[in-house]
């Protein structure tokens, strides 16, 4: 069976009392999701307990943290472990988002050790790579993304237990998506990357996935699920794109 990943980067949205009002309004309008999909969260680290609280153990749903320090503690004001998050309820942590690596200035040689860190802290990392609008026309997609591959993943062969989201800088949060076909071809060259290095891993695309495009996203067999931003924000209307996305 094809299972899909619906993961939803809430970025900074939604505080806790809001988060379990979210929830609970998810839950009721998701129903009993079909057994081949699985919905991730990502909200701010403040709401992190309040969402776990609310899914309880569902087994379909999980609850990670949208960035990690890589240090487990000590004086790092302002910052969080992947162990501080993984005691609110977190099982996943986002890394190299490119709001992390583009607004906060986040460097491969950084997205490697929250990596490390990660999988110290038992998150399952979900390890974001794309490229600028600029890169992207001088056709430099590949080596972007491969670079940013090579650096975060170097030292973890044969390790599976990650995922990768590919989301082109210039489709965040602008309305302007690839094709199926453009993301289906980063997909497959991400992919063949992988499989001699870390085995296979699953590829999730982003970059302003709506309920509008989804269906035909994900008819490509290249995308094994979508990181959603802005759509994710309505807790009815990520239940609906969650459940119609794919008959
Ligand atoms: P968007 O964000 O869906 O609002 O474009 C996606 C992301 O940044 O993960």
């Amino acid at each position: 069976m094809r299972y899909l990943i619906f993961a939803a980067n809430w970025k900074m949205n939604i505080a806790p009392r809001e988060a379990r009002e979210y929830a609970r309004a998810f839950l009721a309008a998701a129903g009993d999701l079909p057994e081949d999909r699985v919905v991730w969260f990502f909200p701010p680290a403040v709401s992190i307990e309040a969402v776990a609280q609310s899914i309880g153990g569902r087994e379909n749903l999980l609850v990670g943290a949208q960035d990690i320090y890589w240090e487990p503690k000590g004086a790092f004001t302002g910052a969080i472990s992947g162990q501080l998050a993984a005691q609110a309820g977190a099982r996943a942590a986002l890394i190299g988002h490119s709001e992390r690596r583009h607004v906060f200035g986040e460097t491969d040689e950084q997205t490697a050790k929250k990596v490390a860190a990660a999988l110290a802290a038992n998150l399952h990392p979900v390890l974001c790579v794309g490229e600028t609008l600029a890169q992207r026309e001088a056709g430099q997609t590949m080596d972007v993304v491969t670079r940013q591959l090579e650096a975060a993943l170097a030292g973890h062969a044969g390790q599976a237990r990650m995922t990768i989201a590919y989301e082109p800088v210039w489709a965040i949060g602008t309305g302007r998506n690839a094709t199926p076909k453009d993301a289906a071809d980063v997909h497959s060259a991400i992919r063949a990357w992988l499989m001699p290095r870390t085995g296979w891993m699953p590829i999730l695309y982003g970059g302003s996935v709506n309920l509008k495009n989804v269906a035909e996203l994900l008819a490509e067999p290249e995308l094994d699920g979508v990181l959603v931003g802005g759509a994710s924000l309505d807790p009815q209307a990520w239940a609906e794109l969650v459940r119609t996305a794919v008959a």
